[in-house]
């Protein structure tokens, strides 16, 4: 039986991402949800707005020139009798991969919508993600402050575009200017917004019940009747909220308000607590682990160079599984299959790197990573296990990569293949020749790359077109018609960074030919780490 203190421990997280489509607010209630952490002392420096927390180094100067959000990142910090981990993901879809990534490693999701949008591309996108693990989501309608379109539409509309029932806890009182507040369904209490305090944590003014005189002289009678009368309708019309269907990612709880005005944020962060999951099992090849285990396991998904130039070095995220970390313990690093010692693993809390002392399943840590760790590995104490899922998507987009000077081919190749094993982007050597081939989900991973490669390893690169449409990694279990395979499909093989072998085609009509050609060959669009 694991020990009551360490259960406790376990119980108490929550770890959790936001997806949102581009300006819906994810950045904005990410400063809210951390002011009510305490964890800042005045919100307003998240993205650099205000302030320089995060723009600290060359391409994160890029990122800030497009005013976008490159990195992943981790806060951690407690509300109400919880530990929030938030993990931060970038809002550009260039990036989507790591998105991806980001998201095998949290057991819920808060969906962020802009209530004068409704439901965007990008949300749709993340959405498809968060069903291959039927991960819990939160909902938080925003900018109610603006005039926003009818909220049983928008509860409409994400149930039918995103297929999940939806279950208002709040319900809007009014927008825009008129915006007067939420009334709170489960606790039978109206909640009055004032304007003008997004930066504080607001003493709010709350009446109970609806058949309340002080209700109507607050927002006045006709709005009061118009109220009662629009809430007999929700309530009938909508779904109740069911802890089942919610843990089963089937039905999600709605929370309206504004980020910016902030309001209705801790309405959603106490929802969050309260129903959201503990730290989920994960798969491995072997058996599921569960967080209770007292064995410490966890995964990478996520390494990231230069989060602060005062440490020139690479960090590895890395979920936690089970059990629990402590300062100087020996791990089993499983695919180099070699025992470390990690006496500086990092946490986040609030943002800022500090060394952990001790961290348990559901949090995250940064491990200094000098070269040998890559993202997918698994860390043990001991067991042989490898944690599934966590997937490499095939690159849309090719290009050449050439140096302006041929002399530094040896550094190229070692930065191409380490920004790889990031997930920063993908490279590919084909088999036929020395070309470097980038390959890449957005544009944008591009420039990045090139960026990167002069500042952190001192190479000049430029890009070439190059003849390459799609790229698929393939495997055979058939030794020999694998062997024919690739004697015959010589020319459209490479090697990508890891040394898999992948089919690179000029065309569709190429990989379709080939794949109805070679049907014992299995043509993989994702590969897990
Ligand atoms: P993102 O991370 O999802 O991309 O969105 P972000 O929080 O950066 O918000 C996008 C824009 O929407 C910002 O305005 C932000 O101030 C605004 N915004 C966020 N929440 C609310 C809200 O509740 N009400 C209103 N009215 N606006 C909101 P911006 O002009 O692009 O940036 P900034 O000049 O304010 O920095």
């Amino acid at each position: 039986m694991a020990d009551q203190t360490f259960l406790n421990e376990i119980n108490k997280r929550r770890t959790f991402a936001i997806i949102s489509h581009p300006d819906a607010g994810k950045t904005t209630i990410t400063e809210k949800v951390l002011l009510f952490g305490k964890a800042l002392q005045q919100a307003g420096t998240v993205k650099g707005r205000g302030s320089n927390q995060h723009a600290k180094s060359d391409w994160m100067d890029m990122e800030k020139e497009r005013g976008i959000s490159v990195t992943t990142s981790v806060m951690q910090f407690p509300f109400n009798d919880s530990l929030v981990n938030l993990l931060d993901t970038p809002g550009h879809e260039d990036f989507s991969e790591d998105t991806y990534r980001t998201l095998t490693a949290v057991d819920s999701c808060l969906m962020v919508i802009d209530a004068a949008k409704g439901v965007e591309d990008r949300t749709r996108k993340l959405m498809e993600v968060t069903r291959l693990r039927d991960t819990p989501i939160v909902t938080f309608m925003n900018k109610l402050d603006r005039d926003i379109r009818d909220p049983m539409e928008l509860l409409d509309e994400v149930e039918t575009e995103l297929n999940i029932m939806c279950a208002p806890v709040t319900w809007p009182i009014g927008c825009g200017k008129e915006f007067k507040g939420v009334y709170h369904i489960h606790r039978d209490e109206t909640i009055l917004y004032q304007t003008g305090q997004g930066h504080t944590i607001q003493e709010v003014r709350t009446i109970k019940g609806l058949d309340n005189a002080d209700l109507d002289a607050a927002i006045g009678e006709s709005l009061a009747e118009q109220l009662r009368e629009e809430l007999e309708l929700v309530i009938g019309a909508s779904h109740e909220f069911d802890k089942e269907l919610f843990l089963s990612g089937e039905l999600t709880p709605v929370y309206f308000g504004t980020a910016l005005g902030n309001f209705g944020v801790d309405h959603m962060l106490d929802g969050l607590t309260e129903w959201a999951p503990s730290p989920l099992p994960r798969q491995t090849d072997e058996r599921e682990v569960s967080a209770d285990d007292e064995k410490f396991t966890g995964f990478v998904f996520k390494i990231q160079a230069n989060m602060d130039p005062k440490h020139r070095d690479r960090i590895a995220f890395m979920r936690i599984v089970s059990g629990k970390y402590t300062q100087g313990m020996k791990m089993n690093h499983v695919r180099l299959g070699k025992q470390v010692s990690i006496s500086d693993a990092v946490t986040f809390m609030a943002g800022d790197r500090e060394r952990a002392q001790e961290a348990f399943a559901g949090d995250i840590i940064g491990l200094h990573n000098h070269g040998t760790i890559q993202i997918g590995d698994t860390f043990t104490q001991g067991e042989k296990l490898k944690f599934s899922g966590i997937p490499n998507f095939a690159p849309e987009l090719f290009r050449r990569i050439r140096l302006k000077d041929p002399l530094k081919q040896k550094q190229l190749l070692k930065g191409l293949v380490q920004l790889s094993e990031e997930g920063a982007v993908q490279v590919f050597r084909p088999l036929i020749n020395n070309d470097l081939i980038v390959g890449a989900v957005g544009v944008l991973q591009f420039d990045v790359v090139v960026a990167r490669l002069k500042s952190e390893y001192n190479v000049d690169a430029i890009y070439e077109s190059v003849n390459v449409q799609t790229a698929r990694w393939v495997n055979c279990e058939d030794e020999k018609k694998l062997a024919e395979f690739r004697r015959k499909c010589e020319q459209n093989l490479a090697l990508d960074g890891g040394d898999n072998l992948t089919y690179i085609a000029p065309s569709r009509v190429n990989l379709n030919l080939s794949m109805e050609r070679y049907p014992d060959v299995q043509f993989h669009q994702t590969r897990e780490h």
